[in-house]
């Protein structure tokens, strides 16, 4: 197990999927078969990451907590707490810094899916050792949109800017970020933006001031996508069915992740199938846990 602490921010309005959610948080929507949510809880699971701080607004609390409980069933440790606004993303190293303590911690956002050949191997290997900060960039078409990384030949990072006019670069910053312990003292001399947020984009460019930033490429065959729009949502189901029909395994499948990662054993695993079992998945849970039991 690595010595890293998790935190997972799904609070925010949601405006982009209105009316969908109305009344529901958007990391509750389901992509295919299963929670949004899942997709990044099952990125720090993988990452080896157990002690996790899920951060959201003060009416989805309930529900998430309802789905996800105090984590003992995966073998986790879950706590909450609450964003009161969406006042950025960088605020949830601030409501989280006690969680942190000394710690390095692995920040991931709600809404963001990652699927790709050897990631969980370069992410541990990434939280096996992190010093200063620790980005991740993903080619996009549309680098208007999102916070980007401008890097030289040798891949060293040499500037970031938050959704630029006239990008110089098409790395996107995807939401995943892994800190050293000073991100504590980092995210406390960050002023807010004109749009009265705390912006990550700040965070990680002290780092880089300093000299202690890196970018990790997950280059172009691996799947980043975040689930914000109607259409990226549909498009976030679609290739999770494609691939999970094809290949008949799930991707974030969360009893199996805690299954394979140790984290709980074949008859835990097997009982949390049953509980589902009118379902596909929970049907998939439980023919994971017997081919573990007969091993
Ligand atoms: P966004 O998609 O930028 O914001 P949103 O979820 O409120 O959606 P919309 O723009 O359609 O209104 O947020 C990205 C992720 O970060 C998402 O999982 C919500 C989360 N988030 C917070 O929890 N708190 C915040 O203050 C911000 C800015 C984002």
């Amino acid at each position: 197990m690595v010595r890293m602490k998790g935190i997972l921010l799904a609070g925010g309005r949601g405006t982009r999927l209105l009316p969908a959610t109305l009344a529901v948080s958007k990391q509750l929507l389901p992509v295919n078969d299963k929670p949004l949510i899942y997709f990044p809880l099952s990125v720090l699971m993988l990452a080896g990451i157990r002690d996790i701080l899920l951060i959201t607004t003060p009416e989805d609390l309930p529900q998430i907590r309802r789905l996800l409980g105090d984590g003992s069933r995966l073998g986790l440790r879950l706590d909450y707490a609450e964003q009161a606004e969406p006042n950025g993303i960088a605020e949830a190293l601030v409501i989280g810094a006690d969680h942190i303590g000394g710690d390095p911690v692995a920040l991931i956002l709600g809404d963001n899916v990652f699927h790709g050949y050897s990631f969980q191997e370069r992410l541990r290997q990434e939280c096996d050792a992190v010093d200063g900060c620790v980005l991740f960039g993903y080619p996009v078409r549309d680098p208007h949109r999102y916070g980007i990384a401008e890097t030289d030949a040798g891949g060293r990072l040499l500037s970031i800017e938050e959704k630029p006019r006239t990008p110089r670069a098409n790395r996107a910053i995807v939401g995943l970020y892994l800190y050293d312990p000073d991100v504590v003292d980092i995210v406390k001399n960050i002023t807010p933006s004109a749009r009265g947020e705390l912006e990550i984009t700040d965070v990680n460019r002290a780092y880089l001031e300093r000299g202690r930033a890196r970018v990790v490429d997950l280059g172009r065959g691996f799947a980043w996508l975040d689930a914000g729009t109607p259409e990226s949502l549909l498009q976030a189901s679609q290739y999770v069915q494609l691939l999970e029909q094809r290949q008949g395994v799930r991707i974030a499948c969360l009893e199996e992740i805690a299954l394979r990662m140790g984290y709980i054993d074949a008859e835990a695993c097997h009982r949390l199938g049953v509980e589902l079992e009118k379902s596909t998945y929970g049907q998939y849970v439980i023919s994971v846990a017997e081919q573990f039991m007969n091993r």
